[in-house]
C-alpha cells in the first residue's frame, strides 16, 4: 500500500483528529426543511445531507440522521417546504438547527417569519428568496451493506411548487451565485458561499 495515501475502512474508525467523510463529500447544498405536525405545530430546521434527485417530476430528499421532529411531522402530514439558506439567513438557519423540544417553534427562535404555501400546508420561510412545496413520494429507512439496518431516514418528497424572487431571474434565467447560497463543508464550523467568482462552463460532448 502506498505511503502517500490514508486508507481506512470505515467500519475500523478512520484514525484522524476530525472524520473527512463530510468535507470530502463537500460543500452540500442545505435542505432548509420547514414541517408541522398533524397539530399544525411547527418546525423547521437544516439538513446538508440534502440534494435533488430528478428534473420531471422534481424531486428532493434529505437524511434525517436519528429520528427528528422533521421525520415525525413529514410521517404524520406528507408534506415540507424546502427553503434556499442563504448568506444573509446563515445566522438564522444555524440557529434553526439548535435541539429544540417538538413544541419549541424554531421559526420563533431564529426570528423567521412563516409565509403561507399555496398547495402545501406546511409554511415557507419569508425571508428565503427561493421556496419548495413538496410532498412526500418515500420514506426509505437506510441499511447497511448486510442489510442490517441503521436509525437513518431518506426523506424524498415530489416539488409541487416553486416559489422563486423576481430579482434572481436575470432576463428570465435563474442566477445561482446571485442568492449567495451556503453550502456545508466539514468538521464543526466550515461553510462555503457561493458567488460568481465561482463560476466556470462546460458543455457536455456531443
Ligand atoms: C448546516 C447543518 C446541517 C445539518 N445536516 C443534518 C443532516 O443532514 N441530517 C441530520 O439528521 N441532522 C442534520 N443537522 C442537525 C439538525 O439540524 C438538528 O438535529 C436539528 O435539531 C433537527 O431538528 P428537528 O428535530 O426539528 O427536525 C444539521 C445541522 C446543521 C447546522
Amino acid at each position: 500500500m502506498s505511503d502517500a495515501i490514508h486508507y481506512y475502512e470505515p467500519s475500523n474508525g478512520h484514525g484522524l483528529p476530525h472524520d473527512p467523510f463530510n468535507a470530502i463529500v463537500g460543500p452540500r447544498p442545505i435542505g432548509w426543511i420547514s414541517s408541522q405536525d398533524a397539530q399544525g405545530r411547527l418546525n423547521l430546521a437544516p439538513y446538508s445531507f440534502f440534494n435533488a434527485f430528478n428534473y420531471i417530476p422534481p424531486i428532493v430528499g434529505f437524511a434525517s440522521v436519528g429520528r427528528k421532529d422533521s421525520l415525525n411531522n413529514i410521517e404524520q402530514t406528507g408534506e415540507f417546504a424546502w427553503n434556499l439558506a442563504t448568506r444573509p439567513l446563515a445566522e438564522a438557519m444555524n440557529q434553526s438547527s439548535a435541539a429544540a423540544p417538538a413544541e419549541i417553534n424554531e421559526f420563533e427562535l431564529a426570528g423567521l417569519t412563516p409565509a403561507a404555501s399555496r398547495i402545501i400546508q406546511v409554511p415557507r420561510v419569508e425571508e428565503s428568496p427561493v421556496s419548495f412545496e413538496c410532498k412526500v413520494t418515500q420514506i426509505i429507512q437506510l441499511q447497511r451493506a448486510d442489510q442490517e439496518l441503521v436509525p437513518t431516514w431518506l426523506v424524498l418528497g415530489e416539488v409541487v411548487a416553486v416559489h422563486i424572487a423576481k430579482w434572481l431571474l436575470k432576463d428570465g434565467v435563474y442566477d445561482t451565485a446571485a442568492a449567495e447560497p451556503i453550502l456545508r463543508g466539514g468538521g464543526p464550523a466550515d461553510y462555503f458561499q457561493l458567488g460568481p467568482e465561482a463560476l466556470f462552463k462546460m458543455f457536455r460532448p456531443r
